[in-house]
């Protein structure tokens, strides 16, 4: 793709934060828009490119989304109050940034014809499998548990109903994100136990065996550039899983990946019983890899690794700030 001038909302965050660097390497020019609520460190690697403009602001002011999309190519729409604990802590605060923040976007988007509308949606959308045995891929009905799911959802029918529209809108369901970023994030499952171990401390486990796919942060910041430049006739009105197939782990799985690298850690895990997050799913990645070619470079062992080496270096002054998490 020629180079673009890209809005990516939420840019500061722990996907937004790699992707700006990702697209800024390639060359394209970068606004971001970001209420900021988990700071602006994650962006000073990037404040004085000349290339790149931040705008403090939130998307559910429509004064801001309308000012915010001038002048830009294509849109990369990330910011939302992100995953199931945050949106049931605050639901209101979670309708109003993931449905009618991401409307004001898009509607802000329509007045000024972009090229291309790339909407961060979830595998949660898949809830809880109905075959233990199966997986599920694009073609499953979605089967929301959660707030932040529902909200998904909703935002994704929105978008793959536009009609007489000159907007490519696509949807990526990205797995649970793993690996470095200048936001770091102390909250994600791989990241988390990885974290805990590392400093030695008592892990306990529920739901060892419930599914889930991950995905480096980098692998889907890469997924994402390639539906901005991917042809059209491929990618418009369609949404795609974003990961890999072999990439489903079990929790049990990723506290033994993690034993590997630390086995002193080995009595510090138990696993009990408690039915707080019954999204069970295993997620086929086929559609991505062979409509667009797209293939992961990371898989969890390296980021399990990151995080060791990001912990036992101290680099994290206090690994259990806020900062760190979204909830
Ligand atoms: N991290 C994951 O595992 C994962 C998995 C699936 C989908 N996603 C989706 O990817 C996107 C990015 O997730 P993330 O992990 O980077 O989350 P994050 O919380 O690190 O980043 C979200 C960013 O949005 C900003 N933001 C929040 N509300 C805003 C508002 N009203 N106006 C302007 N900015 C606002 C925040 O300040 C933050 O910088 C989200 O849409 C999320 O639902 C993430």
């Amino acid at each position: 793709m020629n180079t673009q001038k890209i809005l990516v909302t939420g840019g500061a965050g722990y996907i937004g934060s790699v992707l700006i660097g990702q697209l800024l390497h390639a060359g394209h020019e970068v606004r971001t828009v970001d209420n900021l609520s988990f700071g602006d460190d994650s962006l000073s690697a990037y404040m004085q490119n000349e290339k790149f403009e931040l705008v403090v602001g939130d998307i559910t002011n429509k004064d801001v989304c309308k000012k915010v999309v001038e002048s830009v190519d294509s849109i990369v729409h990330l910011a939302a109050i992100v995953g199931d604990p945050a949106c049931k802590q605050q639901p209101e605060r979670a309708t109003s940034v993931n449905r009618d923040g991401s409307r004001n976007i898009l509607s802000a988007a329509q007045d000024v014809h972009i090229k291309r509308f790339v909407f961060a949606s979830t595998c949660s959308n898949y809830g809880k499998m109905s075959d233990p045995d199966g997986y599920v891929d694009e073609t499953t009905a979605l089967k929301p548990i959660s707030l932040y799911a529902e909200l998904k959802v909703e935002f994704e029918t929105i978008l793959m109903n536009l009609k007489h529209t000159s907007i490519v809108p696509i949807c990526l369901r990205f797995a649970t994100a793993y690996g470095l970023s200048p936001r770091i994030r102390l909250d994600l499952t791989v990241n988390e136990f990885t974290k805990e171990l590392a400093l030695g401390r008592n892990l306990e486990i529920y739901g060892e065996q419930f599914w889930r796919p991950y995905c480096h942060t980098t692998d889907i910041a890469r997924a994402i550039i390639l539906v901005l430049k991917a042809d059209e006739k491929i990618v418009s009105h369609k949404a795609f899983n974003v990961g890999d197939t072999n990439e489903n782990y079990q929790k049990k799985t990723i506290i033994d990946l993690i034993l590997k690298e630390l086995p002193e850690a080995k009595n510090k895990v138990s696993y009990v019983a408690k039915e707080e997050d019954p999204r069970d799913y295993r997620v086929n990645f086929d559609e991505i890899k062979k409509s667009l070619s797209f293939e992961i470079e990371k898989r969890v062992p390296d980021g399990i690794k990151e995080y060791i080496d990001l912990i036992k270096s101290g680099t994290i002054i206090d690994p259990d700030s806020s900062t760190y998490k979204n909830v």
